[in-house]
């Protein structure tokens, strides 16, 4: 494994890249380090994540979309971590919002990478076979495609209250059914992740989901099967959740 430069163009034939956008300061999960440098099993969540999409042989590099200021003190951290030999990486400074991070991370792609894949590093513990069931889906010839669970609980689309605590009018209850989880790593051909990011400007908080901007394109997404440990790490909870998580993985293979 060894850095790259964030250079345009590379010669070889096509590859998979993953852009994993880190910038976020994880308010939901309490004060203070950025959420993706916060540890688990004593090992940063980011280098988790990093290493997720290093498992899969597909994924020849791998983008980090760090804090703003805070690109030397990820690539240090990577540098720090053994990845395997297959992936290289880049660090780039991310932005104000994930859509704009994810924008960043796209920008520096060499020309040879035709999949590309963007994953949250808030989901740090994704199984590399919802990895490889991503990628292949997309080289079978989908343009977009998302792991996603049915849900446990039933949704309902609310009036948002008009201050904190007050009862909240009940719009409507999508079927359950037909409603779906969205996780990460959601799986691009690449021009069609290029168009999405060129053509969706950023309103408000951005896109929270890249394969939304792609249904605003007009292109087909898919869904394939996501997984229970591909959670997001959001609340403090989540991060018991994750420690159980790696202490099972280790005591069935000594992960
Ligand atoms: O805030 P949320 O949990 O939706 O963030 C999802 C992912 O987007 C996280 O990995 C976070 O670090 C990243 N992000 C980013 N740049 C931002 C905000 C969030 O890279 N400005």
């Amino acid at each position: 494994m060894s850095p790259l430069s964030p250079t345009p163009a590379e010669s070889g034939p096509a590859r998979t890249a993953a852009v994993i956008p880190a910038a976020g300061r994880g308010v939901r999960l309490g004060p203070g380090t950025p959420k993706a440098l916060r540890a688990l099993g004593g090992i940063p969540m980011l280098i988790h994540a990093v290493r997720a999409m290093a498992a899969s042989r597909a994924v020849t590099l791998v983008v980090v979309v760090a804090p703003p200021d805070g690109a030397p003190e990820v690539r240090n951290l990577i540098d720090g971590h053994a990845l395997p030999e297959h992936t290289d990486y880049v660090v780039v400074p991310g932005g104000a919002t994930r859509q704009e991070s994810v924008r960043l991370g796209i920008a520096v792609l060499p020309e040879d990478v035709s999949v590309v894949l963007v994953h949250d590093a808030a989901r740090p513990l994704v199984p590399v076979d919802t990895v490889d069931a991503v990628i292949e889906a997309v080289r079978d010839g989908a343009p977009a495609v998302v792991p996603a669970l049915p849900l446990a609980d039933t949704v309902k689309e609310v009036e948002p209250a008009a201050g904190p605590g007050l009862p909240e009018p009940v719009l409507s209850t999508p079927v359950r059914s037909r409603l779906r989880a969205v996780q990460t790593p959601q799986g691009f051909d690449r021009d069609t992740l290029v168009r999405a990011h060129g053509s969706v400007a950023v309103d408000g908080d951005g896109a929270t989901d890249d394969a939304g901007m792609v249904e605003r394109l007009g292109e087909p997404v898919v869904v394939v099967p996501g997984h229970e440990e591909a959670f997001k790490v959001t609340r403090p909870l989540d991060l018991v959740l994750a420690e159980a998580v790696l202490a099972r993985r280790r005591a069935n293979d000594g992960f």
